[in-house]
């Protein structure tokens, strides 16, 4: 049962899809208070389990710390951060009287989960302007699924992206491209993609290609297509400000960028330098921006990634005219000048509160303040590229994956992660933000396995890559000056080719799990306890998840582990895949388990009486042979 509560005046985010008229009167669950803003208040029994806020930090329980909405550009997420590159605020209070609530909110909202006091939930904003939908269900797992109905069916991607992809900040050239597929193909490591990051591009144009590095783009794609791999280009959320650039032209003539309160167009620092951002939220706008992915499409491309869509701002004319008098008086002060002070304000020159504040969108001729709607803007910027395939290639999935985003967004692209380290610690945070995700509806997802920041190590990377076979989205990623983390930079290059090979195995029955999730708004991957509500042990359990109905994951996350401790909340057959194609068995008893895993193994669990497919290998995924599937189940 959904009920919805209508406050103040909200923007219409259009998360929802489902008509539901608004009630009259107060929620049944906590209280609402509009003095001083909005808040939502509730008091957690002791054993209540608090899920959702999808792309949010820490576990798959969020009691306990407190979480702001607002997509921000942080690669540096530890412990400690409340904001990371999403936007969303759907939670779900598990205890005897089950609830949901999705606050229809796009600006800042902070959830304190037992923060400032343990067994107080609030969820308050700056404006009592917003749409509350609370769901009651039987329990969690059916609660979601209700959530997911009305927020309509999320993104399926082509077949090919459940491939594996290589992505490295840095590829510049042709031969960069070749190197890398070269690199797979030689050392007989499957491989279906490789992602273009920005050098692709002409000065970081959107919509252009450097054409002393690819002097006939269209025909390397096509070579490369044919070696059966497929070139994913980046796509920024600003704009380049060049005279004679006719992305910019047209923006600026049609009145299609954001502005400031004045009238002119806001400029933000970039990549590009200066640019301007597309008003996304602006439906005409929309559909210009979203027509130039034609450009790209016309040369053969079939995927892309939209990034820098917070939208991250390094710096604004404004802010940086700020900076430059604050620092002449900080040079001419001669005493009690705190280098903090400085190294802050510096610092904070990136994504500063202050810009959201600086430049409007004009949604049906009203003109509104981008931090009223913050957390809408990639959403809009993935929701232009998606409307536009539907003209473009109607007859084709289109590969789309957004770096931040909004409940809403998931009927559009997926998401991957943003920019997290090469540390133990971001896998396990990828382990328990998975489930979290699918709850709000994004299910083509996952992170930059073996991490983007900071430089990788073998082991990390075979770690987190015997994780990413289950991710929909497999790609290995990282940043320009980090340690290079190709599958062939290592020693011994078999057990990355095991990994790898394992994944493309259980494609069939991986990209099945996938459609029939989104078909019938269901998750992917679950928390135990989703499979499992009377186990109470399984409720506890953050570094296991469930996929579709047959199997249950157990990865290893620690450095120098053998193995790890495994739960079963039922009996199930572990099955151990190995390098050359191989794969062990062994029948598992309910209970807790410790398992050996080498570098080189990935384990699964088939619950009982369950079975999945298993192909052969082939090197990309149009290749596969998916007649000819050997079953593996438990053996009874
Ligand atoms: C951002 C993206 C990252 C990309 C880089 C350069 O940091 O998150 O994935 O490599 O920009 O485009």
């Amino acid at each position: 049962m959904i009920k919805k509560y209508r406050f103040g005046d909200p923007f219409e985010t259009e998360a929802v899809v489902e008509n539901i008229q608004a009630e009259h009167g107060e929620p049944k669950f906590g209280e609402t208070s509009i003095d001083n803003g909005f808040s939502f208040s509730y008091m957690m029994d002791e054993d209540e389990i608090v899920y959702g806020l999808g792309e949010a930090n820490r576990g798959i329980n969020k009691r306990g710390y407190r979480y702001v909405s607002d997509c921000s550009d942080d690669p540096n997420h530890t412990e400690d951060k409340v904001s990371l590159y999403g936007a969303h605020n759907f939670i779900i209070v598990s205890g005897k009287t089950p609830f949901g609530v999705f606050f229809d909110y796009p600006a800042r909202m902070t959830f304190d989960i037992g923060y400032t006091k343990s067994a107080l939930l609030k969820v308050s904003c700056e404006y009592a302007d917003l749409y509350v939908y609370v769901i009651e269900g039987e329990n969690a797992y059916d609660i979601v699924k209700q959530f997911r109905k009305i927020i309509g069916r999320s993104y399926i991607p082509p077949r090919f992206a459940f491939g594996f992809g290589q992505s490295r900040w840095g590829y510049k050239t042709k031969e960069d491209f070749v190197k890398v597929l070269r690199g797979y193909r030689d050392h007989h490591i499957p491989l279906d993609m490789i992602y273009m990051d920005i050098d692709y591009m002409q000065d970081y144009k959107d919509f252009t290609v450097n054409e002393e590095n690819f002097p006939d783009f269209a025909e390397f794609v096509r070579k490369m297509k044919e070696e059966g791999v497929r070139l994913i280009p980046i796509i920024d959320a600003g704009v380049k400000i060049e005279k004679g650039y006719s992305v910019y032209e047209e923006g600026v003539q049609k009145g299609y960028f954001c502005k400031r309160e004045d009238g002119s167009d806001f400029a933000a620092a970039v990549w590009p330098g200066y640019t301007h951002f597309p008003d996304v939220l602006n439906k005409e706008a929309r559909e210009w921006f979203g027509s130039h992915y034609r450009f790209l499409i016309d040369q053969g491309i079939e995927g892309f990634w939209n990034d820098m869509n917070e939208p991250a701002i390094f710096y604004s004319r404004e802010g940086m005219d700020e900076l430059k008098s604050y620092i002449k008086e900080y040079v001419q002060e001669t005493e009690d000048v705190s280098p903090w002070e400085l190294g802050d304000r510096v610092r904070n020159l990136a994504n500063s509160p202050e810009d959201y504040k600086r430049f409007y969108h004009c949604v049906n001729g009203k003109m509104i303040r981008h931090d009223r709607v913050h957390n809408l803007y990639g959403y809009n910027m993935t929701r232009a590229a998606g409307e536009a395939f539907e003209k473009i290639a109607p007859d084709k999935r289109i590969l789309m994956f957004s770096r931040s985003s909004y409940i809403g967004m998931h009927r559009y692209g997926g998401i991957w992660t943003g920019d997290n380290k090469s540390w133990w610690d971001h896998l396990l945070l990828n382990i328990k933000m998975m489930p979290s995700l699918n709850m709000c509806g994004f299910l083509y997802s996952g992170a930059d396995l073996g991490g983007f920041g900071a430089d990788a190590t073998r082991d990390l990377v075979l770690r987190w890559l015997a994780f990413g076979v289950f991710t929909p989205l497999m790609r290995n990623h990282a940043a320009t000056g980090t340690r290079e983390q190709e599958a062939y930079q290592f020693e011994d290059t078999d057990d990355f080719r095991g990994i790898i090979e394992t994944r493309y195995r259980l494609i069939p029955y991986l990209y099945d799990t996938f459609i029939k999730a989104a078909e019938n708004n269901d998750m992917y991957f679950k928390p135990l306890a989703f499979e499992y509500p009377d186990d109470t042990f399984a409720a506890g359990v953050e570094d296991q998840l469930m996929i579709g109905q047959e199997i249950m994951i157990a990865p290893v996350y620690t450095q120098n582990a053998k193995g790890r401790y495994v739960y079963l909340p039922e009996e199930m057959t572990l099955v151990k895949f190995t390098r050359d194609n191989h794969y062990t068995r062994e029948k598992l008893a309910k209970g807790h388990h410790y398992i050996e895993v080498s570098l080189a193994e990935v384990p699964v669990f088939i619950r009982k009486g369950k079975t999945i497919p298993i192909v052969k290998v082939a090197e990309c995924v149009e290749k596969l042979d998916t007649e000819h599937v050997e079953y593996q189940g438990c053996d009874n």
